[in-house]
């Protein structure tokens, strides 16, 4: 049925935005839990080994305690077999099954949790527990671990999707390229470990009602941590329900169930009253993941007028002793350039570690660092200039796989971001900028990311009160899920805003997929306007063989939908408001729960989206301090459902990537892998001093294969290539290639 696109597109403001104003939007950690009791936990002080011995007595008598668990009391957990491990986990290795042995495998792994009246009495007890160890020492650095790295086991797994970015990748005959280049360019690259950081703390409460288990949770997947919590208390999956309608930011942090949910719901059913379990800023080090270290070694080889006849990319990335974290490192190398020769290597370096996982543009964040700094390095080789090298090479096909894509506007975004950049003003010699005593810099480079879709259920009720309510268990971890879901359903139902209530958050409801991969929109959203749209068509039925229907014998092509009225396409005086419809038909409401699924022809093309950030920097010639003090970027991302939701994400990634850029470093204690920057004085994240001028917009595409309503992932796409853009500035300013991010002023004097 036609619609009226009245909210699609339109800058609405964020419909749960008075709720977060006044505080009435309810995060994990604030719901009022009757008799609630609060968790503290113990965290190993030795990278590998075995804990002795574990001394709770002190603690056991300090005020207000109610138990000390550790793996000679807690229950026993069930472990995930391979096949029941969800999408987010690693394929390879075991989870870390909490309180289940003395084995310790990385500097802050949780070995006891305390259970106190208070979070203070809590914490002091936590103080007073004494480990000893069997200090086995361990593999606490990279450079250790990189000498020994290893092809993934999930490589050799043909059956897993995961498996195909693992697996050394070769098309045409690069290393015969390679020799008899014209151009050659081969550089290596690294890149340190970040941490998400988001403002608000990972936080479960727990709470047991006889063998119901109900989770307040900071989560991206409700869902999930409903199955994998079941899994392992052996319960059934009805059993357990998990609420989370609002997350403080996550950035992947909170796409696992990590040790501190199994363990809440553990120490709830040991002591009988509910637990709240909040990880301080220290223990979010080392309790949820990280994005791994790497090294990257980029080797091109071009012909004199810089056309790419070789690219090969071999990366090595950080990864636990107990489980394979793997990601899309190298996947752009593979496609991002047309060039008939090209090859990918992907190896893992095992630490005493916890466990990597997603952050921002999981992969090809990093990948694309390495990839678009060493096009940079040809585009200065072959006096070039890096727009003209990179549009010289434009891929317009996927070179990897042949199809074509189902939309792309790279050509747009360069050239639109040029132009408003004024990139025409750069001279190409380096240094040749300068300001006093500011050495001024342009860099470019491209973004890309996968456009994915994953199947949701919406469940849809139209009333005959003249509103809607729509529900799914998706979640919102700030991006504006609530408010862009909501534009979606009124324009398929044909319905005001206002009359639309949007419901996540609880998996209670139907369920949906992870809000990770910057696939909501896509999935969600798509399933949405799917379902309200056979919503519609119930509604419609009603009128089939109703005599006093002006609609009566209308198809559902014939139909428009506006305003909260039906109304024939030829003839729109002919119709009357769905209200009018349920009532005549003593109905109180329609409802409908339904499953959508991926289809059309989007497998016929490579489904992704792509972008290009232009960057000035600006930096102190004496002390090496680097200031960003421009960003124009332009994304193209399909259709956008609300360009201020839309645009908010754009300038949160690129803040993300001047992060990894300049600042943002995890750096572990060499000698016992300890993480000495835990805390947000000393892991610098960006403050508003460290951010200027962005300008993020988006260039307007039509991508009718990708899904439904046409739209591609966001947030992720804004931050891959920022690291690259401003290490090229950089360069540009100083004549000084740096190969290692975040670029400090030391790695420039
Ligand atoms: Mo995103 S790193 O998949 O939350």
């Amino acid at each position: 049925m036609i619609t009226s696109q009245q909210a699609v597109g339109k800058p609405l403001d964020r419909v749960d935005g008075r709720l977060k104003v006044t505080g009435q939007a309810r995060y994990a950690a604030e719901w009022p839990i009757e008799n609630v009791t609060y968790g503290a936990l113990v965290l190993s002080t030795v990278a590998s080994g075995r804990a002795k011995s574990i001394d709770v007595r002190a603690a056991e008598r300090a005020p207000g305690v109610l138990a000390v668990i550790t793996h000679h009391n807690a229950m026993r957990l069930r472990s995930l077999e391979q096949k029941q491990r969800p999408g987010v986990d690693p394929d390879f290795g075991e989870p870390l099954s909490p309180l289940q042995d003395d084995i310790v495998r990385y500097n802050g792994q949780p070995l006891a949790v305390v259970v106190a009246d208070t979070f203070e009495r809590a914490r002091y007890a936590a103080s007073l527990v004494r480990v000893e160890y069997h200090d086995e020492g361990g593999i606490t650095t990279f450079a250790q671990a990189v000498p020994h790295a290893q092809a993934p086991l999930e490589a050799g797994d043909s059956n897993k999707k995961k498996a195909q970015r693992s697996k050394d990748y070769r098309r045409g005959d690069p290393n015969a390229e390679q020799s008899k280049a014209e151009v050659r360019i081969e550089a290596t690259y690294s890149m340190a470990a970040n941490h998400h950081n988001p403002m608000e703390p990972h936080v479960t409460i727990a709470m047991w009602d006889g063998p119901r288990l109900t989770l307040y949770d900071k989560t991206q997947w409700v869902d999930n941590v409903r199955e994998q919590i079941a899994l392992a208390f052996a319960m059934k999956t009805e059993d357990v329900r998990v609420i989370s309608p609002f997350v403080g930011g996550a950035f992947g942090s909170a796409l696992r169930v990590w040790p501190h949910v199994l363990i809440s719901a553990l120490a709830a059913r040991h002591v009988g009253r509910p637990v709240k379990l909040v990880l301080t800023r220290a223990q979010e080090f080392t309790v949820p993941g990280y994005r791994p270290q790497n090294v990257q070694t980029v080797s091109l080889a071009a012909t004199r007028d810089g056309k790419l006849t070789s690219i090969e990319h071999k990366g090595t990335n950080q990864t636990s002793t107990y489980e394979e974290y793997t990601e899309s490192l190298l996947d752009p190398s593979r496609f991002m350039y047309a060039c008939p020769n090209a090859a990918t290597i992907y190896r893992l370096a095992r630490m005493n570690v916890n466990t990597p996982a997603s952050m921002r543009g999981p992969g090809e964040v990093s990948g694309m660092f390495a990839l678009e700094s060493a096009i940079d390095e040809l585009a200065v080789a072959v006096g070039i200039d890096p727009v003209v090298l990179r549009l010289r090479n434009h891929a317009d096909d996927d070179p990897e796989t042949g199809k074509p894509w189902s939309s792309k506007s790279l050509k747009e975004c360069y050239r639109d971001a040029a132009e408003q950049f004024g990139w025409s003003r750069r001279n190409p010699q380096p240094r040749s900028m300068r300001e006093g005593h500011e050495l001024i810099g342009y860099g470019m480079a491209s973004a890309t990311w996968p456009a994915m879709r994953q199947p949701a259920t919406i469940y849809v009720q139209l009333r005959s009160d003249g509103n809607a309510v729509v529900r799914t268990a998706a979640s919102d971890i700030g991006p504006g899920t609530y408010t862009v879901m909501t534009q979606i359903a009124a324009d398929a139902l044909g319905l005001p805003v206002g009359r639309v209530n949007f419901d996540l958050g609880d998996s209670s409801l139907p369920k949906a997929p992870v809000q990770g991969g910057s696939m909501t929109v896509a999935s969600v959203g798509s399933a949405v306007y799917e379902v309200c749209q056979a919503a519609l068509a119930k509604v419609l039925e009603l009128t089939h063989g109703d005599e006093r229907s002006p609609l009566k014998g209308a198809t559902f092509d014939q139909t428009v939908a506006g305003d909260g009225r039906l109304f024939l396409k030829s003839d729109p005086s002919r119709g009357e408001p769905i209200a009018e419809i349920l009532k005549r038909h003593g109905r109180q409401s329609i409802e409908l729960t339904q499953e959508s699924k991926p289809g059309g022809d989007a497998k016929k093309y490579t489904t992704r989206s792509f972008g290009a950030h232009f960057v000035e920097v600006r930096v102190d010639a004496d002390l090496g301090a680097i200031r960003v003090a421009r960003v124009v970027s332009r994304l193209a991302a399909g259709r956008i459902i609300n360009p201020k939701t839309a645009g908010s994400q754009a300038i949160g990634g690129i803040v993300g990537g001047i992060g990894m850029a300049l600042l943002e470093e995890t750096v572990w204690d060499e000698r016992n892998a300890r993480i000495v920057n835990a805390n947000l004085a000393d892991y610098h994240v960006p403050v508003h001093a460290d951010i200027r001028h962005i300008d993020a917009r988006y260039v307007e595409e039509h991508d009718t294969h990708v899904n439904p309503i046409g739209a591609k992932g966001l947030a992720e796409l804004s931050i891959v290539g920022v690291a690259a853009a401003v290490a090229n500035a950089v360069y540009h300013a100083t004549g000084k290639r740096i190969r290692e991010v975040p670029i400090t002023p030391d790695k420039l004097l």
